[in-house]
């Protein structure tokens, strides 16, 4: 039964003041209460109360147990910003359950016994709790007359305390390069200025990471990287939804979305740092690229504020592997990303035809072990 029917029959039924009341709530009554998040004022505040930084229980938070989408409450065109929003909104909710999920599969103990520090778990969890504050600021920032996205089902391919925290590394920083894109999008200054403060704060989990985790010198060079088309990068996210988990009501992910192949560095490439050369693997095998005869085509990489594009051979493929050579005049430092394009220089989102890939440079013996 669609999830808007359970809704209305709701409405109509004396069932709605039993199933909201207490803790133990049906999928009816949660849904339910969920609306209330339609209401700015309702529940606790993310800057003005503690939950949003150290709550330490296993528990989802407020509102990241509250997994319905948000209907709308009044009729009328959307607000200048509340397609943006929509799309941080569905990402935050692979971010925030990404974190619920190493909070509830792990505990002190797993940390320290593979090594890192004593605090770890709890940085996981105050992690956790901010990302549950985003999720509450997301949907405030959505006018009423616009849905706001609910949780789905999310598959991450972490199997142990490790491999959990070099995820995190590269989804961190893929957050920051991501971000950079989607203030651009954004009309309103209010909006950008909310969106920097958020990538600020995707950095300072970076930072920590690199300090208390990596041990590495945490400064990622002048500038991070900046990438324009941050629906690419959402759209690479999509792998870890269970196809078909999404609320009913949630707009399509992301929107709009161009579908692009997705694009790796082969196994077995042994380096991923500037000037390494390494061939390309379109990892989804049901989306896979066409070249065109006769065409030219690039690997365009982005790091910091600059782009480089390196000729490829599309020729013989998938004959033979493409192979290109990563910018050897890039710091080996923060994030590269890189995209196939028939223009150099990538200079539309319509140009490129895959990708993009998330390179990790820091640290940068990570990056081959995330392939
Ligand atoms: C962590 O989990 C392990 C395995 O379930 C358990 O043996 C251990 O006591 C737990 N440690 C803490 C600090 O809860
Ligand atoms: C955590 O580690 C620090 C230093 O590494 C130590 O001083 C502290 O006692 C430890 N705390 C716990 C709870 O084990
Ligand atoms: C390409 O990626 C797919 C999916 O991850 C993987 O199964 C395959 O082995 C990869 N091929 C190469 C050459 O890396
Ligand atoms: C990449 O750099 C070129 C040359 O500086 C520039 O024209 C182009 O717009 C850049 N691409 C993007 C997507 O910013």
């Amino acid at each position: 039964m669609a999830v808007r029917s359970l809704f209305q029959a709701c409405l109509l039924s004396p069932l709605v003041s039993v199933v909201s009341a207490g803790p133990a709530l049906g999928k009816i009554g949660s849904f339910v209460q969920t609306q209330k998040l339609s209401d700015p004022n309702y529940g606790p505040k993310p800057g003005q109360d503690p939950l949003f930084s150290t709550y330490y229980g296993v528990e989802a938070p407020f509102p990241g147990n509250l997994r319905d989408a948000v209907l709308p409450t009044k009729t009328g065109p959307p607000g200048e910003d509340d397609q943006v929003w929509q799309n941080l909104l569905a990402a935050e909710w692979i971010i925030f359950d990404f974190y619920q999920k190493a909070v509830e599969s792990f505990n002190a103990t797993s940390f320290v016994a593979a090594g890192y520090p004593n605090t770890t778990y709890q940085r996981i969890q105050e992690i956790r709790n901010n990302e549950a504050g985003h999720l509450r600021i997301f949907q405030n920032q959505i006018s009423p007359t616009s849905v706001k996205p609910g949780g789905c089902e999310y598959q991450y391919p972490f199997y142990d305390a490790v491999s959990f925290l070099a995820l995190a590394t590269v989804l961190e920083i893929s957050s920051m390069a991501f971000l950079t894109g989607l203030v651009q999008q954004a009309k309103l200054p209010s909006s950008q200025g909310a969106m920097l403060a958020i990538a600020e704060t995707e950095a300072r989990h970076e930072v920590w990471s690199l300090i208390e985790i990596w041990k590495q010198n945490p400064f990622g060079g002048p500038a991070d990287t900046t990438f324009p088309y941050a629906n690419q990068i959402l759209d690479s996210t999509n792998g870890y939804i269970v196809p078909g988990s999404c609320p009913l009501e949630n707009p399509p992910f992301p929107n709009p979305r161009q579908n692009l192949p997705s694009l790796s560095a082969a196994k077995g490439t042994v380096s991923l740092t500037p000037g390494s050369n390494i061939a390309l693997n379109f990892t989804n095998p049901e989306n896979q690229p066409t070249f065109a005869k006769g065409k030219d085509y690039y690997a365009v990489f982005f790091h910091g504020v600059y782009n480089v594009s390196v000729p490829i051979d599309t020729k013989d493929w998938p004959e033979k592997e493409i192979y290109v050579t990563i910018p050897e005049q890039f710091e080996t430092k923060g994030v590269i990303v890189a995209v196939v394009a028939d223009a150099e220089g990538a200079p539309t989102e319509e140009t490129v035809v895959a990708g993009p890939g998330v390179i990790l440079e820091q640290p940068a013996a990570l990056a081959t072990k995330l392939l």
